[in-house]
């Protein structure tokens, strides 16, 4: 696992662009594996920047959102559909034709998941996912407990998840959903790549137990030791309850030249 502590969310954000562009730069029509929560935004902020700058061009890419609540009145603006479409697809230029998000409202929530992993192989396989991590060690919305193997399904969101999220419900408990569908932890371990970006003091036991804990599935972000190309960018106080920090910045002060992306 590559961990890279930085100084703070800006860079982390800077950092995060950096890899997917390179990504897209290799390879225009790369799919990309989205991800909604606050975590992501500081690298969507950045992306975008560099899109306007012309340093890279996202519109043939293609897009796989990690998640969705089930239940939600259908154009709800929290539902995760309208967030990737206002904090991504627009500001990235991505083609909202080749952009995805889990089925939340599906009458056959079973039969729609399914379909969902089929697109994604049909697409070739995530080329970059880009994850957040829960302050309970979830990614995506798989919750403690889920399975390593876990495919896209949809679970039941942990009372620690929905308090976090009422945020995003006018602080309002009773209107977070119960339910979701997220793509599993084996879906996820597909990916050719996982960048996952962590930023605050609230991450740092989550950060701490996914990169030096135990694999445990009482920690899903555990599931990244399992990855061979799997990026941690960490802000300070992220990173601040990892006992090895001293080594990891020792690593990237020694990293080869020919390892670097930025
Ligand atoms: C949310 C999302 C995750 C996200 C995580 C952290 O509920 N389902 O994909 O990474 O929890 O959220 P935030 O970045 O807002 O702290």
């Amino acid at each position: 696992m590559e961990i890279v502590i930085l100084p703070d969310g800006a860079a982390v954000g800077e950092a995060a662009a950096a890899r997917i562009a390179a990504v897209v730069r290799q390879k225009p029509e790369a799919v990309l594996g989205l991800s909604t929560g606050s975590s992501p935004l500081g690298t969507y902020r950045a992306l975008a920047e560099r899109v306007r700058r012309g340093e890279v061009d996202l519109s043939r890419a293609r897009g796989f959102a990690l998640d969705e609540y089930v239940g939600l009145e259908p154009g709800s603006p929290q539902s995760y559909a309208a967030t990737i479409a206002r904090d991504a697809v627009e500001p990235l230029g991505l083609d909202p034709a080749r952009v995805r998000v889990p089925p939340g409202d599906a009458d056959d929530l079973e039969a729609a998941c399914a379909e969902y992993e089929q697109a994604m192989r049909e697409a070739g396989g995530v080329d970059v996912q880009l994850l957040g991590l829960g302050a309970n060690g979830h990614i995506g919305f798989n919750e403690p407990t889920s399975s390593f193997a876990s495919r896209t399904r949809m679970k039941t969101l942990a009372p620690r998840t929905r308090e976090d999220n009422a945020r995003f419900f006018g602080d309002d408990l009773d209107a977070v959903p119960l339910h979701c569908v997220t793509q599993g932890l084996g879906t996820i371990l597909e990916a050719r790549r996982l960048l996952l970006v962590a930023q605050g003091e609230a991450k740092a036991a989550a950060v701490a137990a996914m990169i030096e804990g135990p694999l445990s599935a009482m920690v899903p972000g555990s599931a990244l030791q399992l990855h061979p190309a799997a990026t941690v960018l960490l802000d300070e106080a992220a990173a601040s309850h990892l006992l090895l920090t001293d080594y990891y910045r020792f690593v990237e002060e020694h990293r080869p030249a020919w390892q670097r992306v930025v």
